[in-house]
C-alpha cells in the first residue's frame, strides 16, 4: 500500500488516534502516538511513568525534555523505513522544529499534516462519552477543560506553522468514522 508519512494535528477527542488506527493499516507504516505511550509507561509504573502522570492527570504537556528522545528512539526504529504515522506529536512549536531536523537527519520529508477540524462542543462531548465508557483518566471535566486550553495555546499554533509551509491538509473531522477515513485514504493515495 501507499508509503506515508504523515503528521495528525488536531484537538483533544478530535480522532487523531481512531483515524490513524485505520490509515495506518492502510498504508502498512506503524501508528506512532505519544499519548498511547505515555499511557502505557504509566500503566507499567516505568520512571517515565512516573514522571508524565502528574502532567497528564492536570491535561498539560509533559516537558519536552521527557518527549523528545522518546520520539527520536521510536522513529529511528526498524520498521519506519517506509513510513510512519505521529499522532500526538509535535504538541508545540519547539517540538516541531525539533521534528524537523529530525527528518532532516533520517532524510524522511513530512508528506503531509493532516488536520481534523472538530468543534469544542464537539471533542467534549466525545471525551466525556470515553469517560463513562473507558474510563481513560484524563477523560473528566476539569482535565477536558484545561486539556482544550493547552491545545489553545500551544498546539493550534502549528495550524498556521505548517499551513504557511504549504503543508497542512485540513479534514473535516465531524462526520461517521468511516466518512473521515474515507477522506484520509484518498489524501494518501495522492
Ligand atoms: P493524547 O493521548 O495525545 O490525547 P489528546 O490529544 O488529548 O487526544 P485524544 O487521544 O483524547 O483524542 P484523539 O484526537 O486521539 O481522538 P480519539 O480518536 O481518541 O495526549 C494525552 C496526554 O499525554 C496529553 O494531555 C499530555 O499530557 C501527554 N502528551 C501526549 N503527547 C504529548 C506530546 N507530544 N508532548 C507533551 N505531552 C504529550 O477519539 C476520541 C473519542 O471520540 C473516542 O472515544 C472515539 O471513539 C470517538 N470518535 C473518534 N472519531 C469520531 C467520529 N468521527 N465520530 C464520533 N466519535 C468519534
Ligand atoms: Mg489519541
Amino acid at each position: 500500500m501507499a508509503a506515508a508519512r504523515l503528521v495528525f494535528l488536531g484537538p483533544p477527542g478530535s480522532g487523531k488516534g481512531t483515524q490513524a488506527t485505520q490509515i495506518s493499516e492502510f498504508c502498512g507504516v506503524p501508528h506512532i502516538s505519544t499519548g498511547a505511550i505515555l499511557r502505557s509507561s504509566v500503566a507499567q509504573g516505568t520512571e517515565l511513568g512516573k514522571k508524565a502522570q502528574f502532567y497528564m492527570d492536570a491535561g498539560e504537556l509533559v516537558p519536552d525534555e521527557l518527549i523528545l528522545g522518546l520520539i527520536r528512539e521510536r522513529l529511528g526504529a526498524d520498521d519506519t523505513q517506509s513510513g510512519w504515522i505521529l499522532d500526538g506529536f509535535p504538541r508545540n512549536v519547539e517540538q516541531a522544529n525539533f521534528l524537523d531536523v529530525l527528518l532532516q537527519e533520517m532524510d524522511q520529508p513530512c508528506d503531509c499534516v493532516v488536520n481534523l477540524d472538530v468543534p469544542d462542543e464537539v471533542v467534549v462531548s466525545r471525551m466525556l462519552l470515553r469517560g463513562e465508557q473507558e474510563g481513560r483518566a484524563d477523560d473528566n471535566q476539569a482535565t477536558i477543560r484545561n486539556r482544550l486550553e493547552v491545545y489553545r495555546q500551544q498546539t493550534e499554533p502549528l495550524i498556521a506553522f505548517y499551513r504557511n509551509r504549504q503543508q497542512l491538509v485540513s479534514v473535516d473531522g465531524n462526520q461517521p468514522v468511516d466518512l473521515v477515513t474515507e477522506e484520509l485514504k484518498k489524501i494518501v493515495h495522492g
